[in-house]
């Protein structure tokens, strides 16, 4: 089976096509960077017609790849929620559109399980049972994966996602958007003796987070200095070092917890590679072993959400497959993880 996958929930526009037996054929994705930099932010609806533009010529291209074969996929499967409503829409509408004309299935996938699935694309996939944590501009939430398709959230965001917190507070600084790898960047010649920023939730028991507090941290840090090159790179360090230490020491307890030996890191924020040195040095502590997409597919892309939808097509009954001919379908800008049907 051959999917068509489309990723369109946020601001970037990715295109894949994910084969069952050879593997990933090809991706591509059309970034919005120099869209939303200006405005230091992604701003819905420019994100919503940046879509419309790429979608098209992105999917020609991908399909053009794999020109000396049959050009049409078995099934697509498109960005069904949460994310961007505007955004959603155009994946979503395309998706459906071409299914019909193509006279082929095509599948709503929840954007997380895109993200949550991603490892599986790299030559040492992730067995479950694991603990996933995902950590996107959007959402964080630790996740028990029983096995794939039957997830149950350990704990979430009590606000704003770290991703978003990341965004945040390079904003605040002055640095561009996306906040999280400038961030990192500014970080590198930050000193780690200056600022000391707080671990939240870290010193009472549960899974959830909250990082809205330290990017006031960080704003409150920058009024009470005189912001040089030199004050910013300082509170980039202590920023990430307090986000990513926060983030390591759940994923610690969520291994403990579920007495899993197995952990999938994913999700834009899964790019970082201070938190990657800190999982990598947790994981060795309790002999268990971390999981993380390649790089470019921590962030947004099409391959997470054909492989999404190869995996679920695949376990469906013939009789619940979706129907080719429906013209229905639905986003939904808010969906919880656990709400998905098993399979
Ligand atoms: O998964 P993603 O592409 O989109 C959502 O589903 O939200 O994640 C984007 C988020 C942004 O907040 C961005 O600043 C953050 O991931 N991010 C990073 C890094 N690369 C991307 N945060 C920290 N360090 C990075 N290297
Ligand atoms: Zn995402």
């Amino acid at each position: 089976m051959r999917i068509l996958g489309i990723e369109s929930s946020c601001d970037d526009t990715g295109v894949a096509l994910y084969d069952g037996k050879l593997g990933l054929l090809v991706h591509r994705l059309a970034s919005q960077i120099n869209t939303h930099q200006k405005y230091g932010g992604v701003v819905p609806e420019l994100a919503a017609r940046d879509h419309i533009r790429s979608i098209i010529p992105l999917i020609d291209s991908v399909l053009n790849d794999v020109k000396n074969e049959d050009h049409k996929p078995d099934a697509i499967a498109y960005t069904a929620g949460p994310g961007l409503a505007g955004a959603l829409l155009v994946g979503a509408s395309v998706g459906k559109s071409l299914a019909m004309a193509w006279g082929i299935p095509s599948i709503g996938i929840h954007h997380m399980e895109g993200h949550l699935l991603a490892p599986m694309l790299e030559a040492d996939a992730p067995e479950p049972p694991f603990v996933a944590l995902l950590v996107s501009g959007g959402h964080t939430m630790l996740v028990d994966v029983e096995k794939i398709g039957r997830y149950t959230v350990l704990g979430q965001t009590l606000d704003d996602a770290a991703g978003e917190a990341f965004d945040k507070t390079a904003k605040l600084l002055g640095l561009p958007y996306p906040g999280g790898p400038a961030i990192a960047r500014a970080a590198v010649s930050g000193s780690a003796k200056r600022f000391h920023f707080p671990r939240p939730m870290t010193n009472r028991p549960g899974l959830d987070f909250s990082f809205s507090g330290l990017k006031t941290f960080a704003l409150t840090t920058a009024q009470s200095n005189h912001l040089d090159k030199q004050t910013i790179t300082d509170i980039a360090y202590a920023f990430e070092d307090a986000v990513t230490e926060t983030l390591t020491i759940k994923c610690k307890r969520a291994l403990q917890q579920t007495s899993h030996k197995r952990l999938v890191i994913a999700g834009g924020v899964s790019a970082n590679h201070r938190l990657r040195g800190k999982i990598d040095a947790l994981v060795k502590t309790l002999d268990a072993k971390v999981y993380y997409p390649r790089i470019e597919f921590c962030t947004d892309n099409g391959a997470m959400i054909a492989y999404a939808g190869h995996c679920r097509l695949k376990a469906m009954d013939a009789n619940k497959t979706p129907n080719a001919k429906s013209l229905a379908f639905n986003i939904q800008p808010r969906w919880p993880l656990d709400s998905l049907p098993p399979f």
